[in-house]
């Protein structure tokens, strides 16, 4: 894995953005893997920008995002639905029937996730997948566990991820218990995972995805078997290393 170690969370939001953006402008048609929570905020950010510019146009991208929680309305504003389209998708050219994301109200979980893949599969996965990390070492929703689904699925939040996740919400209780996730074999069908990590307090997960061993209780260290990860870390997160 390739890592970059920027100075700041800015730095770091800039450097990804230009990489999405490089992606975008050598392939217009990009399938991109897109994911949510505080991490790739400030990279939306500037992709924001650097489309307002003209400098990047995504009118013939596709996304694929990597997770929603289950059940969840499009409409509460804690949904990955409404986060992509209020960060993103609202502010840039890319085509409202060019964006997937698990859908939180539908009735069949396992049909939509069997669903999922196979539009994916079909478009021959994603080209560029965006990536944060939980503190335990997730990506996606795919929990530390002693096996990892390969297929897109409907998962058990462990109470960490829900405790963690609980500061976006009233509440902890409002917090949904399951979510819709990629699994490892949607993630590893891109050509290029870009992994995101910013603050001291993931740190102690960085240390442990360079360790040099990979184990499917830090799912995230199976990373280190795909042939093209970029890692970009601010100087806090590489910390430890
Ligand atoms: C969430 C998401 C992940 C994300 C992670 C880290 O629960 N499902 O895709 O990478 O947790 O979130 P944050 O970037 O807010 O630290």
């Amino acid at each position: 894995m390739r890592k970059i170690i920027c100075k700041t969370y800015e730095e770091m939001s800039a450097t990804a953005a230009y990489i999405v953006a490089e992606q975008v402008r050598t392939k217009p048609q990009s399938i991109i893997g897109f994911a949510t929570g505080s991490t790739p905020v400030g990279t939306y950010k500037q992709l924001r920008s650097l489309y307002e510019s003209g400098y990047v146009d995504f009118s013939g991208v596709t996304a694929f995002n990597l997770d929603e929680y289950y059940p969840i309305k499009h409409d509460n504003d804690q949904s990955y639905y409404y986060f992509m389209r209020d960060n993103l998708f609202s502010h840039i050219n890319i085509k409202e029937e060019n964006l997937n994301i698990p859908n939180g109200e539908c009735s069949d979980p396992a049909k939509e996730c069997t669903e999922y893949d196979r539009k994916m599969a079909a478009m021959g996965g994603t080209d560029l997948q965006i990536l944060g990390i939980g503190n335990n070492g997730h990506i996606g929703f795919n929990e530390p566990a002693d096996s990892l689904s390969l297929a897109t699925y409907l998962v058990d939040l462990t109470e960490d991820t829900i405790e963690v996740n609980a500061r976006f919400f009233e509440k902890i209780e409002d917090v949904p218990r399951q979510a819709l996730t990629m699994g490892m074999g949607g993630v590893f069908s891109s050509k290029h995972i870009l992994l995101l990590i910013n603050g001291s307090k993931k740190a102690p997960i960085v240390k442990e995805l360079f360790s040099g061993s990979i184990t499917p209780q830090v799912p995230a260290s199976l990373l280190n078997l795909h042939p093209n990860v970029t890692v970009i870390m601010d100087e806090e997160a590489a910390s430890l290393l």
